[in-house]
């Protein structure tokens, strides 16, 4: 347990261990939250903690976003979310998760005007669509893409180069991400029009054709918006992770956030809005009804899950859920969808928030569990909506590889481990090797 010092300004923690006693500073962040600092525990010990899935370990300071977990809270750069999401815009918050602060307009202004001047690809990549399967999952196609982008801008890295790096994949991304759908449709790419907005840009480039229009719907394309401002950042997050793992081998953001939209893909993290949506069809089509659906979910001899459900910080409501909950409605309205999947979601969140098994588990909807029923509403394909994850998540993604980069205790990642392996035993020549053939 944490001791006062006679200092009173710093805190530690005694570990007693084999006879020996070492005390560890203990950190206290903005937010109260406290943690031991262990950087010295192999030198002074010989022992290194072990967390398999790291969910005892910070690993790093950081100072962009805050998640109460207990409470429902999350905050970008000290913005609770609920106010980002009424008043603000994606291109806004982007700005706020990489600067730290909110723009003022002429700063705002000149962001929109260099990201909407670098939304198109080079025309090679046309080839490089077509070279890939027509089939394929457009989340592998867009960290191919994302990977590809540093073949094409190789200057080295200054941070001039960083900052061109990070408005070109803002930039770009949405053209990245229309584009697979689009070869994955047997259509021609739409090249992105610089005179509309960044999200409808985005959505004309899905839905336009050569031979037909595509008027974006402004009510649409704030919903779009509004989702892509819930998903911009969540601090540690697997995929957040993995950027900064990457990142700090000195690899350049490009290969950064290839690998980090690799991550977001497993069905886990970001490719759970893509489940929802399959699970919700199928108590809709076979299950029959949510009730027997709720029950394959707690059966502990039952692989089923209820996707979009639980979450490794949120003990209580995801708040980008509330949000997102509300906005199905006000989406379906507008485009006189059914509202069928949205009925069965609410049932399966009803059944679970009165159920002890998800109760006594901290169960709760997470940003996954309603998400999909707006894309679904909005005409985006099944396969597209973790790619719709994407684009959200890059400026917080970008954030924290900037962050990491530029601490300046920076030193590559590498964790420990403890071995349960084989221990030392001499090579016997095959022909030694009697009994195994
Ligand atoms: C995202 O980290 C982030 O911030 C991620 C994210 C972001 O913005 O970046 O918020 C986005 O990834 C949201 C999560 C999307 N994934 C899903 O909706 C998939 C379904 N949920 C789970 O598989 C699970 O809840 C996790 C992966 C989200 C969290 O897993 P944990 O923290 O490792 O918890 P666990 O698997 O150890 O589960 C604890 C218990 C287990 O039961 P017991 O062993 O205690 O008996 O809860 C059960 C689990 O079986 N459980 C579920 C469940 N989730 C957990 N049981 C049924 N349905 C579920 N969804």
């Amino acid at each position: 347990m944490p001791t006062q010092s006679a200092a009173q300004a710093k805190t530690t923690a005694t570990l007693d261990c084999d006879g020996k006693s070492i005390a560890l500073p203990v950190v206290k962040g903005t937010e109260s939250e406290v943690a031991v600092d262990i950087e010295k525990l192999r030198a002074q010990t010989g022992m290194i903690k072990l967390d398999p899935g790291y969910g005892n370990t910070g690993s790093c300071k950081s100072a962009i976003t805050f998640i109460d977990g207990e409470k429902g809270v999350l905050r970008y750069r000290g913005y609770p979310i609920e106010e980002l999401a009424q008043g603000s815009t994606f291109l806004e918050v982007a700005w706020l998760l990489i600067n730290g602060e909110l723009p003022t307009r002429a700063e705002l202004a000149g962001f929109i005007n260099e990201v909407t001047h670098h939304t198109m690809l080079h025309e090679n990549f046309n080839r490089f669509f077509e070279a890939l399967p027509k089939d394929a999952h457009p989340m592998p196609v867009c960290a191919a893409a994302v990977g590809a982008l540093t073949t094409f801008y190789q200057q080295p890295e200054t941070e001039q180069s960083t900052h061109e790096t990070w408005v070109r994949l803002i930039a770009k991304m949405p053209t990245i991400a229309a584009s697979s759908y689009k070869h994955s449709i047997g259509q021609p790419s739409i090249y992105p029009d610089n005179r509309l907005e960044y999200t409808s840009n985005f959505m004309r480039m899905m839905f336009a054709t050569p031979c037909e229009e595509y008027d974006v719907d402004p009510v649409l394309a704030r919903a779009v918006d509004l989702l892509f401002i819930l998903h911009a950042d969540h601090e540690q997050n697997c995929s957040t992770s993995t950027v900064r793992m990457v990142g700090s081998s000195r690899a350049n953001l490009f290969a950064s956030i290839s690998a980090g939209i690799s991550a977001l893909w497993g069905p886990l993290h970001g490719g759970a809005n893509q489940e929802v949506i399959e699970m919700l069809e199928r108590i809709a089509t076979e299950e029959g009804s949510a009730d027997r659906f709720v029950a394959k979910a707690k059966d502990k001899n039952d692989t089923t899950r209820l996707m979009g459900f639980g979450h490794r910080v949120y003990k209580s409501y995801d708040p980008r859920a509330a949000i997102l909950k509300k906005a199905c409605n006000d989406v379906l309205k507008r485009v006189g969808g059914s509202s069928r999947l949205l009925d069965i979601a609410m049932r399966l969140e009803e059944l679970a928030l009165k159920d002890d098994y998800f109760v006594s588990r901290k169960l709760y909807p997470n940003v996954d569990f309603y998400s999909g029923i707006i894309y679904k509403a909005l005409g985006i394909p099944i396969n597209m909506f973790t790619v719709m994850f994407v684009i959200g998540r890059l400026p917080g993604w970008v954030a924290h590889w900037l962050e990491m980069r530029r601490d300046p205790d920076f030193r590559i990642a590498r964790p420990r481990q403890v071995y349960v392996g084989p221990t030392m035993r001499a090579y016997q020549p095959i022909e030694m090797r009697g009994g195994r053939v």
